[in-house]
């Protein structure tokens, strides 16, 4: 998903000998699609020139508190065309300036008249870095809302190394994406635990019952929840790809995924049941192999296995969350509308498993998500990402 593309963004630049890599910034961002301004401070154009971004932003650079066009004063209205104000690379001196409310340059009237969001990324000397006075207000900006890109360690202008170097352009503008969304779906921190896959009944120790569960959309869940800030551990029954961020916890049986479910949610703010798991399994594991001599046939006794959602469904407190699924080959609506009841679930993503084009092996989906008291709301056919990306929004919304 391109975060960037239409944004108004207004990248604000200071000097610092890292002033360099806001060319990189402005020139990704256009890349995405942005529509770009910069506005400098009079030391960042010691560092670079105002040409070079203006060449790369497609637009005139600000520089002057008193710059006007047609009557219209630059600065107000350049803080109110902005989406985003970067503040990248930012001085020590710049970041005391704004934490403090001083307006007396092009730059800093500029952001004190914008309700942007504002995203700054310090760069400077370490021991600059570390000097209290910074430190408060690098703190100070972070409480009155602003996204802080820490510095990384790294080798520094001074020739040595330690902390104080920016990260690179396309790394700011990934972690700002994904903080900023996170903050929009209110789910930073909050501790997420996701079923996925089928499950496996031993009938004896070579042969189980499964169904076609791929996990797919469990991971697609993971992935979403990871970039909404969320911690998350997936429970799985199939090998997960690596997500970074996500820990995961492999198991076999239902009632395997069942103890892990409950040991875990006792922590836990959301619980999401996107796993098949299976409703029955034999009544007896055999110890040996089931060998076929001597039988025309065999008949399997099954019991039935704990219902993991529904038990976890009665079981929350009011401050948790839970989410189910609904597998359904026919009447969608009416069996999901009963299990969202039944199961005492949150939400519930009903899922059309008859279609060839969704469901099960696919990597794509088609939900209708289900909410107590609430409209249903239908997606069309997504890929199983942009369908968890979606889920993770509309569970950020109603749970917060
Ligand atoms: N589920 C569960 N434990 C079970 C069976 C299902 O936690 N033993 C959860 C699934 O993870 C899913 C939801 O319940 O979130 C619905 O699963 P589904 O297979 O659609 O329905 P069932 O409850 O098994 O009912 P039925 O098979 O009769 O449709």
């Amino acid at each position: 998903m391109n975060d960037y593309n239409q944004k108004n963004i207004l990248v604000v630049v200071s000097g610092s000998v890292a002033a360099y890599k806001s060319a990189i910034l402005v020139r990704e961002l256009i890349k995405f699609g942005a529509h770009v301004r910069v506005a400098m401070t009079s030391s960042a154009q010691e560092f670079i020139t105002a040409k070079t971004l203006s060449v790369l932003s497609q637009n005139d650079v600000l520089t002057d508190l008193f710059a006007q066009q047609d009557a219209t004063v630059l600065h107000i209205e350049w803080a109110q065309w902005a989406d985003q104000i970067f503040v990248v690379p930012a001085t020590a001196n710049l970041i005391g300036k704004i934490a403090n409310g001083i307006a007396d340059d092009a730059v800093t009237a500029t952001i004190m008249a914008s309700d942007a969001d504002k995203i700054i990324a310090p760069a400077m000397n370490d021991v600059m870095l570390n000097n209290p006075a910074v430190q408060r207000n690098i703190k100070g900006l972070e409480q009155d809302g602003w996204l802080i890109i820490s510095p990384e360690i790294g080798f520094l202008a001074e020739g040595y190394e330690a902390k104080g170097r920016l990260p690179e352009p396309i790394e700011i503008l990934s972690q700002t994406a994904i903080r900023l969304r996170a903050r929009k779906a209110k789910l930073l921190n909050k501790k997420v635990i996701i079923t996925a896959g089928g499950t496996k009944e031993s009938i004896d120790p070579v042969r189980y019952i499964t169904n076609r569960s791929s996990g797919k959309m469990g991971f697609a869940l993971a992935q979403a929840a990871v970039e909404a800030g969320a911690k998350v551990t997936l429970i799985s029954t199939q090998k997960a790809p690596q997500i970074y961020g996500v820990d995961v916890v492999y198991v076999s049986t239902a009632a395997e995924m069942y103890q892990q479910v409950q040991s875990l949610f006792v922590t836990a703010d959301i619980f999401i049941s996107a796993a098949a798991v299976s409703d029955y399994r034999p009544a007896n594991e055999a110890s040996q192999k089931i060998k076929k001599e001597g039988s025309e046939g065999l008949n399997l006794s099954l019991v039935q296995n704990v219902d993991i959602l529904s038990e976890i469904g009665h079981s929350k407190t009011s401050n948790q969350f839970v989410v189910g699924f609904a597998a359904e080959t026919n009447n969608l609506m009416a069996y999901a509308q009963k299990k969202l009841k039944t199961k005492q679930a949150d939400m519930l993503i009903a899922n059309d498993v008859s279609r060839s084009d969704v469901g099960f092996n696919s990597d794509d989906n088609a939900i209708t998500i289900l909410v107590p008291d609430q409209k249903p709301e239908t997606t069309m056919l997504l890929p199983k990402i942009e369908i968890a990306r979606l889920i993770m929004n509309r569970i950020g919304q109603t749970f917060a």
